[in-house]
Parts: C-alpha cells; structure tokens; sequence
C-alpha cells in the first residue's frame, strides 16, 4: 500500500546520471518497457525495477534522481498512471503492457493494463509510437523517428528543439486526422500530446548545455534504445513543461476526434483545452469525470479507499487554482 508521496529530492542541480550505479542494460525477456521513453530510459539504467514494474513512489524518486523532473509534476504524473492504468490496491504500474506481477485485476472496464494501454493516458498522434489503430501503441517506430529527423533538419538545422516541436505536433495531428479513422484527441491525451513534445528538449539534452538544441543521436538513444548517451548529465535545475507554450502557439489545435472515418476531425466543445481552461481545473475535472469514473464507476471496500487515497494525492500535487476537490466516491 501506499504511504503517500515520498519528500522532494534535495539536491537540485545537474549531476553525472549515467553513473557506475546505472549501468546501462537491455531488457530481458518479459521485463516491461512501452511508449514513455523516459520512464523506459530510468529502468533500463535501473532507477526503476529493470523489470519496469514500478510503485508511483519509486517513478516519484526515479524522474527526481534522473531527469530532474519538477517535484508536482512528477506526481501529477506518477499518480495519475497509477490511477488509470495501474492497480492501486497492489500500488504497481507497468511502465509497458500487462503484468500479472501488479496483481489481482481490478472489475471491469477498469484494467490495470500498464501504460500501454490505449485510451486513459497513451493516445494517438504520438511523437515516435503509431496510433493504435494500426496495431502496435508502444513500440519504437522507425518511420515516425524519421519524420523527427526530416523536421528537425527543415525547421532546427539538424537538431530537435521547441520550434521543431510546434511544427511536428501539427504535422504528427495532420497524420492521424488523414489516416485513423479513429483518431481521438481529447484531454488528458490531449493535454500530455503538448507536453510530450517538449520533454525532449527539456529532459534529453544534457544538463551542461544550455542551448535547447537535442542531438538526433542522442535522441535516438533514448526513443529507441532507452539509453542515456555515456557521461550524460541531468538537467540543471528541475523541468517540467518549459516551451509548451510556444508548441500550443505555433499550430492552433482543438480538442476533438474524428467522427466519422478519416478527415472528420471535429472540435469538442465540452473539452478543456489551452485556452478557456487557464487554471487547470478543466482538465483536473475531465480527468476525475470523464476518465476515473468511466473505468471506476462503483468501487468498493479497498479499492474504493485506494481510489480516493491517490486522487487526493493526485488532486493536491495539481492543486487547481480556484478549483475545488472533487469526491466522486465519498469522503471517508
Ligand atoms: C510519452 C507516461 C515521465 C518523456 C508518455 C506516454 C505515457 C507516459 C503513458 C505515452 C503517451 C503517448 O504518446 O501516447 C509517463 C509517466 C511518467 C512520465 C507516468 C512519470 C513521471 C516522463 C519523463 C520523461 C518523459 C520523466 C522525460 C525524461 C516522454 C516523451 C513521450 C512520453 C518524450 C513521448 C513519446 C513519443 O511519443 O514518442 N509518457 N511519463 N516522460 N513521455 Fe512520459
Ligand atoms: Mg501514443
């Protein structure tokens, strides 16, 4: 069970993190890697389980340690993988497909399928992963790293940086409305669509760099390989979203879905998006209405106090400006 979030990392700055104690190592057959290439990235150098089966705690610890990933968001993030697509009861996640090593299945729709799972948090138009409707939603994907390489060659003189990144989220939107019939862009997908595209740049460049310019090698490495470049060295003070600005400002885009086969891209208008949703409470009341109740709509004894224990941890690490808590299953 859960004891809650662990204490923010004390020492903030940037250090050596493909060090001696995180040696770099494949995967072994049955050890879970999917379509974050951060969290596969931090167990294959074993700041998670290198069986890539993980407590919100340890990715809390991991992404500090690692990446120096921003303390509230780490949990926002950590806690609401858990919630969605991880067993809250047992308190494990798979970082890729399902694992009878989280537990006993929660009841249906609920899953407890890993990050793989399509839908609650990984969705379409990724940045190196397929849509799920062609068949594999996790899986490094050498076409679309190529159409990293081709627009960050056009729009970054050979490296990925934020002004890259506003034009391939247009351009990887553009793909799915054209070819999935299925195409579904709503928050919070929506919403992680934008901030995956700056994480790159904030987390994947070396700490010692300041220029926000990512070498496509070095981001090959992690995509593909889950591997830290040697003597690399975690940002220089904590990250979250820095530059999503300029991604949501380059390409105006509406949370929506195709409704009817490919090119019937149509807004939702009962969705939060960017910009009537300026406090965050939009997507914290989508993602506790629209997402949690879906996959839980009745729970009970202990995995109804499960629920609520880390939507409270989730709802305090978010905390909404001018937005009230939300108790969907009780107070008690
Ligand atoms: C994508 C989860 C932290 C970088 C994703 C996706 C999930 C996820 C479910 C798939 C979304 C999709 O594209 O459909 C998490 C969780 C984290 C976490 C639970 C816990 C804190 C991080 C960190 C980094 C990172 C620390 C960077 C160091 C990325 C990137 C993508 C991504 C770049 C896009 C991958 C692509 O589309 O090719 N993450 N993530 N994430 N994540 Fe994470
Ligand atoms: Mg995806």
């Amino acid at each position: 069970r859960s004891e809650g979030p662990p204490p923010q990392m004390e020492f903030n700055g940037t250090k050596l993190v493909n060090d001696e104690d995180h040696p770099w190592q494949p995967a072994q057959e049955g050890d879970m890697r999917g379509p974050c290439p951060g969290l596969n990235t931090l167990a294959s150098h074993g700041y998670l389980p290198r069986n890539g089966i993980a407590t919100p705690e340890q990715i809390i610890i991991a992404v500090q340690e690692g990446f120096n990933m921003e303390y509230t968001t780490a949990q926002i993030v950590a806690y609401g993988g858990l919630i969605v697509d991880g067993n809250v009861v047992t308190n494990l996640l798979s970082i890729g497909g399902k694992s009878t090593l989280t537990g006993e299945d929660p009841p249906a729709p609920a899953t407890a399928g890993g990050l793989n799972t399509h839908g609650p948090f990984e969705g379409d138009a990724s940045i190196t992963r397929g849509d799920a409707y062609f068949g594999d939603n996790h899986s490094f994907n050498e076409t679309l790293f190529g159409e990293l390489v081709e627009y960050s060659n056009r729009y970054g003189a050979g490296k990925y940086n934020y002004t890259v990144a506003g034009e391939l989220r247009w351009r990887r939107f553009q793909d799915s409305v054209a070819t999935n019939p299925e195409f579904s862009f709503l928050p919070p997908r929506y919403t992680a669509a934008y901030a995956e595209m700056v994480f790159p740049v904030n987390f994947f460049v070396d700490g010692r760099q300041t220029d926000g310019q990512l070498d496509l090698d070095v981001a090959r490495g992690f995509f593909q390989h889950s591997q830290m470049p040697d003597d690399f060295h975690r940002a220089d003070k904590p990250m979250s979203t820095e530059g999503i600005g300029n991604v949501i400002a380059a390409h105006s885009i509406s949370p929506g879905r195709n409704i009817n086969g490919v090119n019937t891209y149509t807004p939702d208008p009962t969705a939060a998006n960017f910009t009537s949703d300026t406090t965050g409470c939009g997507f914290y009341q989508d993602f506790v209405n629209k997402t949690v109740i879906v996959l839980y709509p009745n729970p009970t004894g202990v995995l109804r106090e499960a629920l609520n224990r880390n939507l409270g941890y989730f709802y305090e690490a978010l905390n909404p400006a001018n937005c009230t808590q939300l108790f969907p299953y009780g107070t008690e």
